[in-house]
């Protein structure tokens, strides 16, 4: 396979069909600089091209998920540098895979490292974790999402105190706004991500794309479009296999053998 040397990848679950990668870029507080984000989006099209793999846990270590855009490599940047080469348009790799994603959050998640974590599709946290905007301290605003998605996951007073301020929210805060759907021990984390990813892969893949696809429908267009969109991918289902096999298998009482047919 493919030499990493920003992130590692392996596989995890009792059928081996949880693809992790892990954040690794430790000294750097992970921060995630051009060749993490390449490197990431290349782990993300191994997985997403790997029938094998049925969801997706991305992680960091125990202090740092990531702290961010590198601070370092950007802070030169021009106006016309950033058009030209439009910059942070290469993250969009990870808000695209058609697989489930799970970000397993230690730590901070910091500027682009919580727009990452919010391009995930279910994000898990440790008990320690800790998720800001911080850019308007460094003289700029969050460029991957941050002053969209936020809004839309914690509301709008919320996101507007985290991106004015750049004060961090902890774990608990951020499952209270639904922007996190569980907490854990810290040491926890990463298993219990990957057995939410067990239990995912455990269903059809074409009919988890399907589904996953309606959900994020409802982040994009209104009520009534979404409405239809999803009902018409209800129907859809009724031409697959895997529709017929698990109506089926749950008539019969038995285990569904799915097939993404
Ligand atoms: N970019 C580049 N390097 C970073 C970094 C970042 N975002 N975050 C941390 N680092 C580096 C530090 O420079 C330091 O490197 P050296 O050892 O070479 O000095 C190393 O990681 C360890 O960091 P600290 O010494 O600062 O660790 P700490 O425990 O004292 O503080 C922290 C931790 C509060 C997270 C602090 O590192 C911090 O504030 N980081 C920056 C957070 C930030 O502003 N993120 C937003 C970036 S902008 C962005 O992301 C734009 C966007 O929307 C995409």
């Amino acid at each position: 396979g493919t030499q990493y040397e920003m992130i590692k990848k392996d596989l995890a679950g009792e059928k081996k069909n949880v693809g992790v990668i892990h954040l690794n870029r430790p000294k750097a507080l992970n921060a995630l600089c051009r060749q993490l984000m390449t490197e990431l989006s290349q782990a993300l099209t191994e997985y997403e091209n790997d029938a094998s793999i049925g969801a997706i846990v991305i992680t960091g270590n125990e202090k740092a998920f990531a702290a961010g855009a590198d601070i370092k490599e950007m802070m030169g940047n021009t106006y016309a540098e950033c058009i030209i080469g439009n910059f942070l348009a290469d993250w969009t790799k990870v808000s695209n895979v058609r697989k489930p994603t799970i970000a397993a959050v230690n730590g901070y998640a910091l500027g682009g490292g919580c727009e990452l974590a919010m391009m995930c599709d279910i994000i898990y946290a440790g008990d320690k974790a800790k998720f800001g905007q911080p850019e308007i301290a460094i003289g700029t605003i969050p460029g991957a999402g941050g002053s969209q998605r936020l809004t839309r996951v914690i509301g709008k007073s919320k996101a507007m105190e985290m991106c004015l301020t750049g004060n961090m929210i902890t774990a608990e805060e951020a499952e209270r706004t639904g922007m996190v759907s569980k907490i854990f021990p810290a040491d926890q984390l990463l298993n219990e991500a990957v057995k939410l990813g067990e239990k995912i892969s455990s269903h059809s893949p074409l009919t988890v794309a399907l589904c996953k696809e309606a959900v994020n429908v409802a982040y994009e267009t209104t009520l009534q479009e979404g409405l239809r969109f999803e009902r018409r991918t209800f129907h859809a289902t009724f031409s697959t296999k895997d529709q017929k096999e698990g109506m089926k298998a749950f008539s019969e009482k038995r285990a569904p053998n799915f097939t993404s047919e």
